[in-house]
């Protein structure tokens, strides 16, 4: 099973994941807990392209790039229940923003939808958590390295595509603003099901 956790900085995806794979670790369950960008040097390549604040389509197909060898990891780890923490959703949204200006957001979700398809590898459940960005931003802050996506307004816009696309994909929205062990629960609540149904 390939579980998806997707929004903008500052939902409480990470910790949501790590607690996640823990807890279904302790049930037994064989789990694969993996992210993007990756730990990979394509992955730390992705981290370098957004610190030099590299052109949008440099740090589009870098994401691609990084993808396309997760999904090959993904594919062995396909009897685990996998938990990954971003996805393609994420390049469809921030990048999408990114490349307004050039392509218009629709022009770019057809681009990268593009770029996708060949490689394609649909996960069975995406979680996506929203949050207020200021309050996204606010729980970020004091975090060392502040990268240019950490911005209210930027995030405001990446968090209106999630939300955009998420009926098409069938997303299953979860409200961030509550407590963390809240949305937990909403979380682990969907996934227990999900594993119940198969
Ligand atoms: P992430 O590792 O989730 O952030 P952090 O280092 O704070 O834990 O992702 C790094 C940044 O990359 C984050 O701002 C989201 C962005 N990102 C994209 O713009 N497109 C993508 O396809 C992915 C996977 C991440």
């Amino acid at each position: 099973m390939f579980i998806v956790l997707e929004g903008i900085d500052g939902t409480g995806k990470t910790t949501i994941a790590n607690k996640l794979a823990d807890e279904l670790k302790s049930q037994g369950y064989s789990v694969f807990l993996t992210q993007e960008p990756t730990n990979t040097w394509i992955g730390k390549d992705v981290r370098r392209a957004i610190e030099e604040e590299k052109n949008g389509f440099t740090q589009a197909l870098l994401f691609f790039a990084d993808r396309a060898e997760h999904i090959e990891e993904l594919k062995k780890n396909g009897d685990k229940i996998i938990i990954c923490d971003r996805y393609v959703y994420s390049t469809f949204a921030y990048q999408s923003v990114q490349l307004k200006e050039k392509l218009g957001i629709s022009g770019a979700l057809d681009w990268f939808r593009k770029i996708y398809a060949p490689m394609r590898f649909d996960p069975d459940l995406v979680f996506l958590i929203t949050v207020d960005p200021e309050e996204g931003i606010r729980r970020i802050y004091g975090r060392e390295k502040k990268e240019k996506f950490e911005k209210v307004e930027f995030l405001r816009e990446v968090q209106d595509v999630f939300i955009k696309i998420a009926d098409e994909y069938g997303f299953i929205h979860i409200n961030g603003n509550q407590e963390l062990s809240k949305v937990y629960s909403a979380v682990h609540k969907k996934v227990m099901e999900k594993i119940k149904s198969l």
